[in-house]
């Protein structure tokens, strides 16, 4: 098959090998003035060497001072058409940015916003940083293997008139997809803004008609760094549609933006939509080939269920691995320290389901390999089948006492965990990955989190609260 006929050009990406081709001797920061780039002895290149030397700054780099070249622009606006949307903005903060920068975007002060509450913790600091009001909205959870299926579209029937925008995550991070179409349909009937955070979907943008922005989006935020080939960090966040426009979202990005953008970073993302519009076709087709073929020799594994399309009947990521394992009595948590062990970390494990990503430079060799591997190592921990034990962190259902914003400014005062059963709290309890709050400033604290937060803390890392050992909590000093 021929290239994509889609513009292949990638012009951050010339801009970045130009300048490294050139002699550049600056006068300028970046404090390290390029020199790793060039070999020979340089202070500190045993440390810094090997980090360092592909670094390069936008301003005073890739482009000049004036950004009069307009590489960056230029890169953003391919990727907008490359993904069907009007505007998009390249980020270094990760999708984390592109959530705050969305909330800011369409949420504001008192302004109430349907946010689910399995999103990811930055959908909270956007909550704090724009001030909205979530009205909480929850997925469907499927009632055997408690995983959330994603926000129903009639769910956002029942929503009061005064909801500026809906804020949803597909496809979450075990891979389920939501009915994008559906939600935005609801959405353009009450006039609302639809916000995707598709920070696992990079590669659904390249799939005509099965991107958040294709079906009916008005912002959507993608990590280029997830399913895609971007540097670490790397995400856009792209409008389509009148309801955010073009000159609001730069707005909300630039209120949380570095005035020092990496060049290399950001050229990441321009060569990584590059490589899209010119392989991307085939290298999707050829990834979610190997995919299902991993799909179709682990289901044959006595008791084991892969999560995808086929056993749930609704869209699901072809690229994500989700094995969900009570029938063959193993435990995730086990078997992902196995796989951590001899280099093959997963994304997330808890004690019935291991979640995977593929990508596009997965071999099908590897595929093959890992397959086994995975049979093997299912075989070895065996154990006699047993009932679920869903992770309370899905199907958390709060009592909200005050807004994200007003718990996080409000006085706090630190008491132990164990006695805080009552009191509204200051902060949030979040098991990492995903990443999605326990417990969220404001919420009421109830023994059942209490006890949620203990087991979490038992399998894995509970993050973003003051006390990493979870003895304590900050809350509320009413
Ligand atoms: C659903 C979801 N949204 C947003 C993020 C944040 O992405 P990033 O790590 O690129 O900031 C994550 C991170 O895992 C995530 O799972």
């Amino acid at each position: 098959m021929g290239p994509n006929p889609r513009v292949t050009a990638a012009p951050l990406v010339d801009a970045w090998q130009r300048a490294r081709a050139r002699r550049m001797r600056p006068l300028q920061v970046p404090g390290h003035k390029n020199r790793f780039a060039e070999g020979g002895v340089v202070l500190g290149s045993d440390l810094l060497g090997d980090l360092i030397r592909d670094d390069l700054p936008l301003q005073g780099g890739a482009d000049d001072n004036g950004y009069t070249g307009g590489y960056l622009a230029q890169a953003e606006a391919l990727w907008a058409a490359s993904v069907g949307g009007d505007h998009a903005r390249f980020l270094v903060g990760g999708s984390s940015q592109g959530n705050i920068t969305s909330l800011v975007a369409a949420g504001g002060p008192e302004r109430r916003v349907a946010v689910d509450r399995t999103s990811h913790r930055s959908a909270l600091a956007g909550l704090v940083i724009s001030g909205s009001d979530p009205v909480w909205v929850f997925p469907e959870i499927h009632p055997e293997f408690g995983l959330p299926l994603g926000v129903r579209p009639e769910s956002l029937a029942r929503l009061a008139g005064d909801v500026v925008a809906v804020f949803v995550t597909s496809p979450t991070y075990v891979g389920t997809i939501s009915d994008v179409r559906g939600l935005a349909e609801q959405c353009d009937a009450d006039d609302r803004t639809l916000i995707v955070d598709q920070a696992w979907g990079a590669h659904l943008g390249f799939m005509p008609g099965r991107g958040a922005i294709d079906q009916g989006a008005d912002i959507v935020t993608t990590s280029v760094h997830k399913a895609l080939m971007g540097y670490s960090q790397t995400a856009v966040v792209t409008v389509r549609g009148d309801r955010i426009d073009a000159t609001r979202l730069d707005r909300a990005v630039d209120l949380t933006a570095t005035t020092s953008p990496s060049a290399t970073l950001m050229a990441s993302i321009d060569a990584t939509r590059a490589v899209m519009d010119r392989n991307g076709e085939d290298a999707l087709a050829s990834a979610i080939e190997s995919t299902s073929r991993m799909r179709a020799a682990l289901r044959r594994v006595p008791g084991l269920v892969v999560i995808d399309e086929g056993e749930l009947g609704q869209a699901c990521d072809p690229l994500k691995l989700t094995l969900w394992l009570p029938r063959t009595g193993v435990n995730g948590v086990e078997l992902a320290h196995l796989l951590w062990e001899q280099g093959n970390g997963v994304e997330v494990a808890d004690v019935d389901s291991i979640v995977m990503t593929i990508s596009l430079l997965d071999e099908p060799a590897f595929c093959e390999e890992t397959t086994a591997m995975l049979v093997g190592l299912v075989e070895r921990l065996r154990g006699e089948p047993r009932a679920p034990a869903p992770a309370a962190l899905w199907q958390v259902v709060p009592e909200v006492v005050m807004t994200p914003r007003a718990a996080y400014f409000a006085p706090r005062r630190r008491i132990k965990l164990a006695d805080a059963v009552g009191e509204v709290s200051a902060e949030q309890f979040c098991p990492y990955p995903p990443g999605v709050p326990l417990l969220a400033p404001g919420e009421r604290i109830t023994a059942e989190v209490v006890r949620d937060i203990a087991e979490a803390g038992r399998i894995g890392r509970v993050a973003y609260c003051s006390d990493p050992t979870l003895e304590t909590v900050e809350v509320v000093d009413a």
